[in-house]
């Protein structure tokens, strides 16, 4: 009796799981039949219209030339499409004009935020806090829906180790842990457990893969990855989507060890489909299909559709009117006829697609409610969360003799002095990809300052220099032309005038950096320099003697070597999003504690570039005595390594133990170490546990992150964070070997505030 009883318990606890589980798979097949059954209804025409997704490009572009492709049935899905009027003109067109009736699925890049705009991903993985990103992209998914977009081409999740590379902002930094933790918990905002649901977007990992490893740091260019790199560092943080149950998954532009990404069997075929088992579908990124040709990889248009889709890409981006668009549109109805592209692979493509659509509930309500959609846009609480992520997302680099955070009220400060080209540009408070955003309601610094010291203090702005990109970006057809660089007449007096509000100021807020388009696409850098004169200004201010605090306003590492012994205090605040102005100013006046960290490392000088923290040991590390791999004009190490970050109180670790000295492979390990606020402020730190196994199949790196917690401490409070290692965090693919190991091995550990942490232990894993 007792037995039934546990076993009706166990039932009861388990039934909600059962029944989700089992509704999961009743839609699913409910979908797959309603696609089956559409699928048999299609001709050959209509099945390749399913499978071409075209840029509408307002600025360019009039509804009346895209409608008689929708009626038609040649198209099956748009992106860029952001006001709700026009979405619903559009999908009129499917749904009651078409044959089929066969609704269009609305794409856009919302990468972080729509309306509200966030700050970057770069930014919003300094914040180490997963569930604040999840929150973000929660609310830019709420947002997008309300305008009618039903898909976003996002999580970025591209590793970056190149800051040339000026994609590294669109992604979550260097590190393969840190970047699987931000791509599922950006997949969990986005797509909650179900897309279809109010508020929620099917979401879009990309680009699949090896993008950020582009040589040179130049965007698109080719990749050369082992499989080692590929496995260990460069997929983990796409397999962490899928297993999020993220619905579609993005090719990348770039050649991969010779192969295009976009014809790459091995990584669309072999890993995504047969080793993970991915379900969704996967869409080309902008004509990379017949960017095939371009590359020398396919013979001709017709050639670059056979290898695409023969590779399992199932639907082509493509922009219309272009030399290399509309491959599968042109080429595959010919080479299906002569036999080269089977029935069987187009209705592959075609059911994915519109399985997904189903799943979506696009036939049921293929509509936007367009009276709704103001009222999910600019709504405060998502401003006020904006305003937390940015405040979270920030990292204090040097704060010397404490100069921040200032006080409101300090008699000695009663004018303050906002310098620089970003201090008061609400267009770069931003940075890329927001592109559906109301630009004048993005706070800057000047008038975050303004609005935290009230009238009693004054807060002048002086922009003193330009900057500008030697090469126009193409995203300005969104933004804007920038002004027209100034002439050296104007140089030179706007520099004084700079000069001479900071002499006559008690303090400087001295804002430099990067405009919004110096980083994302099409916006790789020579150098991580300063852009312009902004070196210049920083000296001539600095020498002034005045307490300068330096913010911060870029999409990648930049050069401040020449700062970080001479200006007191550093926040890197990055781009950060339509809240900006206001965090700043609260972090400046303590009214929030930087708690972020770096998920870069942080270059000295470009020279130092590719630099990461997982690197392998070498046979002469930097202190060895004569042969060594030091530069000889400077050190090897970083100007800031990553995971760095301070705060306005201090941490101390203590008392790092394991819960067992030895383990069996498969088995798991408990890491403990406490962590006090040994300050006089409350602070969040984010505690990291690194390990490295000391010798295997093939040699490890010498750190790699494998687990992390954000923590808050109040003054004196101390904290045990207790972290897990187990069989995942121990398994990595040996060269050696060609495959998954888990090794027996000693492995050391280490726990502290960022990547160069001291506090050491070590365990055994034993067969
Ligand atoms: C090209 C970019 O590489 C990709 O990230 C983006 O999603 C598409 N264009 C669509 O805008």
């Amino acid at each position: 009796m007792r037995n039934v009883k546990c076993l009706l318990l166990i039932l009861s606890l388990f039934l909600p799981l059962i029944q989700t589980f089992g509704q999961a798979a009743t839609s699913r097949d409910a979908a797959s039949k309603r696609a089956a059954d559409l699928l048999a209804k299609m001709t050959l025409e209509e099945k390749i219209g399913q499978l071409n997704q075209l840029f509408f490009l307002s600025q360019l572009m009039k509804p009346e030339m895209m409608e008689p492709d929708i009626r038609e049935g040649r198209v099956g899905s748009l992106l860029f499409v952001t006001d709700p009027v026009l979405i619903n003109r559009f999908q009129k067109v499917a749904v009651e004009q078409s044959r089929l009736k066969i609704p269009l699925l609305f794409g856009f890049d919302v990468i972080h935020g729509f309306r509200t705009v966030f700050p970057v991903p770069l930014a919003m993985a300094s914040s180490w806090d997963p569930a604040m990103v999840e929150r973000a992209q929660t609310i830019a998914a709420r947002e997008a829906r309300a305008a009618g977009v039903r898909w976003t081409f996002a999580p970025m999740v591209d590793i970056a180790r190149d800051p040339r590379w000026g994609r590294i902002v669109e992604g979550a930094g260097e590190d393969p842990y840190l970047g699987a933790k931000m791509s599922a918990a950006q997949v969990r905002g986005f797509q909650g457990s179900d897309p279809s649901a109010p508020g929620r977007l099917l979401a879009c990992v990309k680009h699949f893969a090896g993008y950020g490893a582009a040589d040179g740091g130049r965007d698109y260019d080719s990749a050369h990855l082992s499989d080692a790199e590929l496995y260990n560092v460069y997929l983990p943080p796409f397999k962490a989507a899928v297993d999020a149950g993220v619905g579609t998954v993005m090719s990348a532009y770039m050649n991969l060890n010779d192969v295009p990404a976009t014809g790459n069997v091995f990584l669309l075929g072999q890993v995504l489909r047969k080793e993970w088992g991915f379900k969704g579908f996967v869409v080309s990124d902008a004509n990379s299909v017949g960017d095939l040709v371009t590359h020398g990889f396919a013979a001709d248009k017709a050639d670059a559709a056979l290898r695409a889709l023969t590779a399992g890409v199932d639907m082509e981006m493509s922009l219309p009117g272009t030399a290399v668009g509309g491959a599968y549109a042109d080429n595959l109805a010919k080479l299906v006829k002569e036999g080269r592209v089977t029935t069987a692979q187009i209705d592959n493509a075609v059911r994915r697609i519109l399985e997904v659509k189903l799943k979506l509930g696009l036939f049921d309500n293929p509509y936007v409610d367009e009276s709704a959609t103001a009222s999910h846009h600019n709504n405060p609480e998502h401003r006020q969360i904006a305003r937390v992520a940015a405040q979270r997302s920030a990292v204090l680099l040097r704060n010397e003799g404490n100069l921040l955070p200032l006080t409101k009220g300090d008699p000695k400060v009663s004018s303050i002095a906002v310098i620089g080209p970003l201090a008061d540009s609400k267009r770069d408070m931003r940075g890329p990809w927001t592109l559906a955003d109301d630009l004048k309601t993005a706070i800057t610094v000047v008038e975050g300052m303004r609005e935290k010291v009230g009238p009693g203090v004054k807060v002048n702005y002086a922009q003193g220099v330009d900057i500008g990109r030697a090469y126009p970006s193409i995203f300005a057809i969104f933004a804007g032309p920038r002004p027209a660089p100034w002439s050296e007449l104007q140089k030179r007096e706007e520099f004084e005038k700079a000069l001479a509000l900071a002499r006559s100021s008690d303090l400087v807020v001295l804002v430099l950096g990067e405009h919004e388009e110096m980083s994302g696409e099409a916006a790789s850098h020579s150098t991580i320099d300063l852009p312009g004169r902004q070196r210049e200004l920083l000296e001539a201010v600095s020498a002034l003697g005045k307490p300068t605090v330096l913010v911060l306003i870029n999409g990648r590492p930049v050069d401040i070597s020449w700062a970080v012994n001479r200006v007191p205090a550093i926040l890197e605040a990055w781009h950060p999003g339509s809240e900006g102005g206001n965090a700043i100013a609260d972090l400046i006046y303590g009214d929030a504690t930087p708690g972020g960290k770096l998920p870069v490392t942080w270059p000295r000088s470009s020279g130092q570039i590719p630099i990461y923290y997982a690197r392998h040991l070498t046979q002469k590390p930097e202190s060895a005595k004569d042969f060594t791999s030091r530069y000889w004009d400077m050190p090897t190490s970083p100007l800031y390594p990553f995971g760095y970050g301070l705060s306005y109180t201090t941490f101390a670790y203590s008392n790092l133990r394991v819960s067992k000295a030895e383990a069996k492979v498969g088995e798991s390990v408990e890491v403990l170490v406490d962590v006090e606020n040994t300050g006089r402020k409350a602070g969040e730190e984010v505690a990291q546990l690194y390990i490295h196994q000391r010798a295997g199949s093939a040699s490890r790196p010498m750190r790699e992150l494998k687990g992390f917690e954000r923590i808050a401490l109040a003054p004196g409070e101390k904290k045990t964070v207790r972290l897990t290692i187990g069989r995942a965090e121990l398994t990595y693919w040996s060269s050696a070997v060609k495959g998954w190991v888990q090794e027996p091995a000693t492995f050391d550990v280490w726990a502290g505030g960022d990547s160069t942490a001291t506090l050491t232990t070590t365990f055994r894993i034993v067969r």
